[in-house]
């Protein structure tokens, strides 16, 4: 189920593999990284693995 709910936003949103985004900070390393809002306002980063998947969202709030 949340693998399918990745590759729709993955088919709907530009993807950027293996790239940081400035100021902001992982709790880990990221394989994958979604910028969902072209503002960058809400970037998501996932890794997964045959057991386990690991979702990161953050949303920038400055300016609201
Ligand atoms: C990210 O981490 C670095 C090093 O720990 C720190 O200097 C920087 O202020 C952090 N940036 C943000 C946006 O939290
Ligand atoms: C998958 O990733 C999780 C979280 O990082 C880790 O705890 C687990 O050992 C990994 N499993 C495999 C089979 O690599």
């Amino acid at each position: 189920m949340l693998k399918c709910l990745v590759f729709l936003l993955v088919a709907m949103f530009p993807v950027a593999y293996g790239i940081s985004i400035p100021g902001l900070n992982t709790t880990e390393p990221f394989d994958h990284v979604a910028q969902l809002d072209e503002r960058g306002m809400f970037t998501l980063f996932w890794n997964f693995n045959s057991t386990h998947n690991t979702l990161e969202a953050h949303v920038e709030t400055k300016g609201w």
